[in-house]
């Protein structure tokens, strides 16, 4: 007997790799287990076996069925797969481009960011980037604006929790986290690990708490410019800006200088334009950009030399912009994500 069942699970072992589809499975498992089955004659014989055999006989029986019954779940699972692989068909590779697939545009935001950045690129403006989360040096100290400094109640923050070490930003034990209020803190992080000439534009997206309404968002977006070399002067600035407004909205645009404050620029400016070539889009002058010489403290804070480097720099926000290029009466259509706005700017 024992060799018998022992033959049985040699026979199923030395079979079952021919096992590949679930017909051939269900034949394979009636040879053993089926009516007629080798087990179960096997099984059959045990009337036969003498009663104090009885125990060790009935042990081989359930091991040879335990042993089939292992090998009948490998066989089937291995069915199942081959089965689902036939349903799946030949492997794909998702990361292929589908033909059909429309092709998308930028954001009309940020559009208007790269057509203005351009215009810097082309007469020798690198671009430089910061980041998001700041701390409060980058943001105000180094722009002369200390802790007490009135002018950071303009720039109304969002502050982090103190907790926030996770974000990787080098800060005094002291400092805040904030999201940054302007694109100004790339000059601070350009000036510290450059040496002049430095000439760059820093594009970015800012944060301000303000209550939104057609003209504000609390989410908005800038461009720095920043030019730094030896005697650079309001000549400089001031022709750089006639360009940039020129290339932007047309080769009639004048520009205008108004005095104004900034504690990181000085003397500091509103700059305005006028274009006729806008037509119907603007008739009147419009205030775009602050400006400015940068102020002697902030290169002092940056490690740079007020007395042998001068510069420039200035920052405006795209979305006044792209309002303005775009004939957009409502900053909010930006963020709304509504198709039908965002479609008007393809192509
Ligand atoms: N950072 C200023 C603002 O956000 C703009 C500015 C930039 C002014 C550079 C002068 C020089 O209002």
């Amino acid at each position: 007997m024992e060799a018998k069942l022992k033959a049985i699970l040699a026979d199923a072992q030395t079979e079952a790799p021919n096992v590949t589809d679930r017909a051939s499975f269900e034949a394979f498992k009636a040879r053993f287990v089926g009516p007629r089955g080798s087990l179960t004659e096997a099984m059959k014989g045990m009337g036969a076996v003498p009663k104090e055999d009885k125990p060790a006989v009935g042990r081989l029986i359930n091991e040879a069925k335990t042993g089939l019954t292992a090998l009948f779940d490998e066989i089937h699972s291995k069915v199942e797969a081959a089965e689902l692989a036939d349903r799946l068909g030949p492997a794909i590779d998702p990361t292929l481009p589908t033909v059909d697939a429309p092709s998308g545009v930028l954001h009309p935001i940020a559009q208007v960011r790269e057509e203005l950045v351009e215009v810097f690129r082309r007469i020798g403006f690198n671009v430089a980037e910061g980041t998001e989360v700041e701390t409060e040096f980058y943001c105000f100290d180094a722009l002369n604006m200390p802790g007490d400094h009135p002018a950071r109640d303009m720039q109304d923050s969002y502050y982090l929790p103190a907790q926030a070490e996770f974000l990787n930003v080098s800060k005094k034990a002291d400092e805040r986290y904030l999201l940054r209020t302007h694109t100004s803190t790339v000059q601070v992080r350009t000036m510290l690990e450059n040496k002049p000439p430095i000439r760059i534009v820093a594009p970015g997206r800012c944060f301000r708490r303000d209550t939104p309404d057609a003209t504000h968002s609390a989410n908005f977006h800038q461009i720095e410019g920043l030019y730094v070399a030896e005697s650079v002067t309001l000549c400089d600035l001031k022709a750089t800006l006639d360009h940039f407004v020129k290339a932007v909205f047309g080769p009639k645009a004048r520009t205008r200088l108004r005095p104004s404050f900034f504690p990181f620029t000085e003397p500091s400016f509103e700059m305005d334009f006028f274009s006729p070539d806008l037509g119907k889009l603007s008739n009147r002058w419009l205030e775009i950009m602050g400006c400015g010489l940068v102020d002697p403290a902030v290169f002092e804070a940056c490690g740079i030399d007020p007395e042998r480097y001068s510069g420039f720099a200035f920052g405006m926000g795209i979305e006044r912009i792209a309002m303005i290029l775009q004939g957009v009466d409502d900053i909010r259509y930006y963020y709304q994500n509504d198709l039908r706005f965002l479609r008007q700017f393809i192509g």
